[in-house]
């Protein structure tokens, strides 16, 4: 039609060719992008039927109204048609991208690794039941203290010589008071003491950090428990008793515990205590240089500069207080040998626990 004027009526049989043709085409169209390409010319504003419709102008009543009608139920027929066409054509799309993007659920993978919570990790926990068993709290700390709570109020002032034995990373020098990676769970004492709530019974697990370079005993970032029991009466056979009920509970019959004097500023009197070596079982190796013991830790009773300094009546409350090293335990109960295995992801090592 287009070569004849746009607002002419169509000629005779040129509506049903239309609409043939059109049809033809719409239902041939391949897909979604196909059909909404064509529509504009069959049946939209660039189609002979909108220039028909313009030329209804130009006519007599009569013959207005019967073109305008059969206009009309040739774009309603044609609309439908396509609507039709739309919606197989969307359909076929959303099956052809559901088939795509499948995944077979029933795919079996040739190996299923699951992890498991770390050794250190695993120690910890059973601490914390032995602990719980009898009758302690777990408490926590923050992993940056103030001196006040890592040294000086643990009876390190500044210029005490176990400061620099335990070095550490500062975080900054504000004016009031420095931060630092605490070197100890003892601040974990400070802070139950300052919290005022006696008795106490309760352990703090955690992350210490000092200034040490990384060998076969030591590491930069390692773990510890600290003990505090505070309470009325409180005697260092508690304190014995306690230290053997958990070597026990770890480590099980055959090893034994002992105390042996030592000094720490915030107990009075204080001690290492020792557990059998768990390599020669008690009769003399390398490992404990001979002597069928090696340490595990420290305790003591704890000093009443410490009970003062946090509020606490050292004539009214008395109490005991450990710490030992988590990494340090699990190697011994292990028979682990480079302390840098734990930190090292080496899962032919991890997997062994
Ligand atoms: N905080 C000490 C250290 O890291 C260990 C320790 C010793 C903890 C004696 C205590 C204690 O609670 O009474 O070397």
């Amino acid at each position: 039609m287009g070569s004849m004027t746009a607002d002419s009526p169509p000629g005779p049989g040129a509506l049903d060719a239309h609409e043939r043709r059109a049809a033809e085409l719409i239902g041939a169209a391949e897909d979604l992008a196909a059909l909404e390409g064509l529509l504009p010319e069959l049946i939209g504003r660039r189609s002979p039927l909108t220039a028909w419709k313009r030329s209804l102008g130009t006519l007599v009543p009569d013959e207005r109204r019967s073109l305008g009608l059969s206009l009309n139920q040739v774009v309603a027929r044609l609309d439908a048609l396509a609507e039709q066409r739309r919606s197989a054509l969307g359909e076929a799309e959303h099956l052809a991208r559901i088939q795509a993007e499948r995944m077979d659920l029933t795919e079996v993978p040739s190996q299923s690794l699951s992890g498991h919570l770390h050794l250190v990790t695993q120690v910890r926990e059973e601490l914390e039941d032995v602990f719980v068993g009898m009758g302690y709290e777990i408490a926590d700390g923050p992993e940056a203290e103030t001196e006040w709570y890592n040294f000086t109020a643990l009876n390190v002032p500044r210029d005490h010589p176990a400061r620099s034995m335990q070095d550490s990373f500062y975080l900054a020098a504000g004016d009031l008071e420095s931060f630092l990676l605490r070197t100890q769970t003892s601040p974990g004492q400070v802070r139950l003491l300052e919290r005022g709530k006696l008795p106490i019974y309760a352990v703090v697990p955690g992350r210490v950090y000092r200034r040490d370079t990384a060998d076969a005993r030591h590491l930069p970032v390692f773990h510890q428990i600290e003990g505090i029991v505070v309470d009325h009466g409180v005697t260092f056979g508690d304190l014995a008793g306690t230290v053997d009920t958990f070597v026990r509970a770890i480590f099980g019959d055959e090893i034994n515990s002992r105390l042996r004097p030592a000094y720490f500023p915030f107990t009075e009197p204080s001690a290492e205590f020792e557990i059998t070596c768990t390599i020669c079982r008690g009769s003399g190796c390398r490992t404990c240089s001979q002597t069928g013991w090696i340490e595990l830790g420290g305790c003591g009773m704890i000093h009443p500069a410490v009970l003062e300094a946090t509020g606490v009546d050292s004539e009214e409350w008395t109490g005991f207080a450990f710490g030992f090293g988590i990494d340090r335990l699990a190697m011994m109960r292990h028979e682990i040998e480079d302390i840098r295995s734990f930190i090292e992801n080496d899962v032919r090592f991890l997997t062994q626990f």
